[in-house]
């Protein structure tokens, strides 16, 4: 049939050669994906058995990202996520349910427990914070309710690495289900499966991503019934991921090593002057004997990765501190982390049950500069301070 020039500009019959061969995985878009039969048509998620039924599902490119989180972790499932938050929201939604009960470590981070609180609440689901080195000890505070215990680890900001296997035997003697968020480990430097955990999640925005442009999130597990669960209730929630965003995590999957070797030696060497300073109090870094639960980090990580917080001196004012970290070239004051630049951040008011006092902690995240740089940016700051 021959068609009017505004039909061919959309039914066009011009294509491109064939047998082009790249490095690089395509980038696929789309919202509407076809079917090639009106008797297939179906909107069911799992790509298992209808491949491609929506865009919002996935599309080759985010199923190449998600194979790949998947392979990596040792899971047999993984699901993308606009952000690492959503990938958080994504597993308390399917996992907790009105009546039930929660355990969140109290070193969780920020919106993590800002979710607990102001939806999760909301729902009728009742959280109950745990003191995050608490080990096989947590039995004693599983109740009949309990849906779900989650872990982070090592827990934001104070840094506690917990004993992930004594949690994960704990949880699953009673039935409940274990979900960890293992983005420092980008899903490589602590093996979650191994250690017990069902559902594990991680920021891709950080250390997948690489380069302080993106935000994604995964969800992986073994267990098809959760694979189930979890897919159901991403496909009610809308979470898809945009391709373009996934194009950039596989790439910078590809340098993820490198990256994470250089960025574990830049930031032992930065957190070893840091602990010198006679303004710093005490390291949270997990490689150092300082650091809450260090014993757990030496029998269960491959490594350490780029961010590790100090607790200031009590007798250093707030503003000085303050002062100290306008006064860095370098560092720059920003969210996230796991990219290429420095970063610095003050956490004057934790939300933490600490023992009877409120350090001033400020977190670091080391980038890819010189780290002759870095320590001569924290040099010329301290001096000035001082
Ligand atoms: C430990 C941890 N988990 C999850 C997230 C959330 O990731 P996103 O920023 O991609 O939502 C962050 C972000 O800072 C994080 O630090």
């Amino acid at each position: 049939m021959p068609l009017d020039w505004r039909s061919k500009l959309i039914h066009s019959q011009a294509t491109a050669p064939e047998g082009f061969r790249s490095l690089a995985t395509p980038t696929y878009r789309g919202s509407t994906t076809l079917f090639t039969s009106a008797a297939d048509v179906t909107d069911h998620w799992d790509q298992e058995h209808v491949r491609y039924s929506y865009g919002l599902y996935g599309t080759p490119t985010s199923f190449e990202l998600a194979a790949r989180i998947a392979d990596l972790e040792g899971a047999h499932y993984c699901f993308i996520t606009p952000g690492g938050q959503a990938a958080i929201a994504l597993i308390y939604l399917t996992f907790a349910r009105a009546g039930g009960h929660v355990l969140v470590p109290d070193s969780v981070y920020g919106p993590s427990r800002a979710l607990a609180e102001r939806l999760l609440s909301r729902l009728g689901v009742e959280t109950e914070y745990y003191d995050p080195l608490v080990g096989a000890d947590i039995r004693h505070l599983l109740r009949p309710t309990t849906q779900l215990i989650w872990c982070e680890s090592p827990g934001s900001v104070t840094m506690e690495v917990q004993d992930i296997g004594a949690i994960s035997k704990a949880a699953r003697q009673a039935g409940v289900v274990t979900a960890l968020d293992n983005t420092y480990a980008a899903g490589v430097l602590f093996d979650a499966f191994s250690a017990g955990v069902d559902v594990a999640m991680q920021a891709l925005t950080k250390y997948i991503g690489g380069h302080s442009d993106v935000l994604l999130g995964s969800v992986t597990t073994r267990d098809h019934g959760h694979y189930q669960a979890l897919g159901d209730a991403r496909q009610l929630l809308g979470m898809g991921a945009s391709p373009d965003d996934c194009s950039l995590a596989i790439r910078g999957l590809q340098t993820l090593a490198v990256r994470l070797d250089q960025l574990e030696r830049s930031t032992l060497a930065v957190a070893r002057w840091l602990e010198q300073q006679p303004e710093i109090a005490r390291l949270r870094h997990p490689a150092f004997d300082s650091c809450p639960g260090h014993g757990n980090w030496k029998r269960d990580f491959a490594g350490s990765a780029s961010i590790f917080s100090v607790e200031f001196a009590p007798s250093m004012p707030r503003d000085v501190i303050v002062r100290l970290l306008d006064e860095l070239k370098l560092f720059k004051i920003g969210y996230s982390w796991g990219g290429v630049i420095s970063l610095v951040m003050p956490h004057f008011n934790l939300r933490r049950r600490l023992p009877n006092h409120d350090p001033s902690i400020v977190r670091f995240n080391i980038g890819l500069e010189a780290v002759g740089d870095l320590i001569a940016d924290l040099e010329a700051a301290f001096s000035a301070i001082r």
